[in-house]
């Protein structure tokens, strides 16, 4: 009786042993977890949307700051017009493609020139390729932001029992926004290192970057508070330019938040009138069953 109940312990403690073996290699090969805080997201839960306001200063957070190094190439010009967006009025955006200059279609000689960008143009990157933004950074490329928000995430590093339970409370609450969470806090996590950390050339240490903190960005909010004017009321704050621009990329990345979210709450309403009236319908069609 004692030998099966004793190979049955063996392998539970194996499979234990090497759980947790596998458990800290992985800790040890992506050093100390970064503890990310989650942020309040006027996008966040069901009834989420976007703050106009707030997406229109993070696009000027991004072309005054960003956009010397980073893409939006997923980012057409009308986007910015578009509803459940910045909301840019037209005639702004017209104007504000036309100071860019792209590719035109190609002339009778086959040559391809520059043209002023209209409203159906993607955004132009700042670098023609990869490796020509490589060669400007010191061999680092700065990816492109559209799809960022959804590309990053935060690493939950609570005990495993608690695991399934804030599973439960992410879905109930229908969190989403690790990405965001991510980024606003890599945009102001450029901290002092801690004594006795040496930091590369071309590298700047951030809090919020995997194990060893060091990242090849530059702090792009050096410039300090007020860097960015802001055209309304909010304070133009380093702390207001990561959140606004964070804000903004959000946007870029999950261009139709509000429309997904608004035919999700829709649906979900119309299946609970169809349970309690298939319950109704069940309930007379059985009632003189029996
Ligand atoms: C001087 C050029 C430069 C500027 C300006 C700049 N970045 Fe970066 N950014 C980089 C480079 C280079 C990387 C790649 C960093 C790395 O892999 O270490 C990067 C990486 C990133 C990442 C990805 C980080 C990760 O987890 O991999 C995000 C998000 C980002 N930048 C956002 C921004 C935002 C938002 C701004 C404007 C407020 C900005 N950057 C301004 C050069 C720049």
């Amino acid at each position: 009786m004692t030998t099966p109940n004793r190979a049955k312990i063996g392998a539970a403690s194996l499979l234990l042993a090497s759980a947790l073996a596998a458990g800290s290699a992985a800790w040890a090969a992506g050093g100390e977890p970064v503890h990310i805080d989650r942020q309040k997201w006027s996008f966040s839960g069901y009834l989420g949307k976007f703050d106009e306001a707030q997406l229109q200063r993070g696009f000027k957070v991004y072309v005054e700051t960003c956009a010397r190094c980073h893409g939006l190439k997923r980012i057409a010009f009308r986007n910015l017009v578009q509803p459940g967006g910045p909301s840019f009025p037209e005639a702004a955006v017209k104007s504000l493609a036309g100071t860019y200059k792209v590719d035109a279609e190609p002339n009778d000689q086959g040559k391809i020139l520059k043209r002023p960008a209209i409203l159906v143009d993607y955004l132009p990157s700042p670098y023609k390729n990869e490796q020509e933004a490589r060669a400007a950074l010191n061999g680092a490329l700065p990816p492109d932001l559209s799809l960022i928000a959804k590309a990053r995430g935060i690493e939950s590093h609570a005990p495993f029992y608690l695991v399934p339970k804030n599973m439960l409370v992410d879905i109930a609450t229908g969190y989403q926004e690790g990405g965001p969470d991510y980024i606003y806090a890599y945009l102001t996590g450029f901290k002092e290192p801690p004594a006795g950390t040496k930091v590369p050339d071309g590298m700047n240490y951030n809090r919020a970057f995997a194990s060893p903190h060091m990242t090849a960005m530059p702090n792009p909010f050096a410039g300090g508070d007020g860097f960015v004017k802001y055209d309304d009321a909010t304070p133009a704050t380093v702390d207001n330019y990561a959140r606004d621009v964070t804000a903004f990329l959000a946007w870029t990345a999950d261009p139709r938040l509000e429309e997904r979210k608004r035919l999700g709450l829709l649906v979900t309403i119309y299946l609970l009138i169809t349970a309690v009236l298939l319950y109704l319908a069940k309930r007379r069609i059985w009632a003189k069953a029996h």
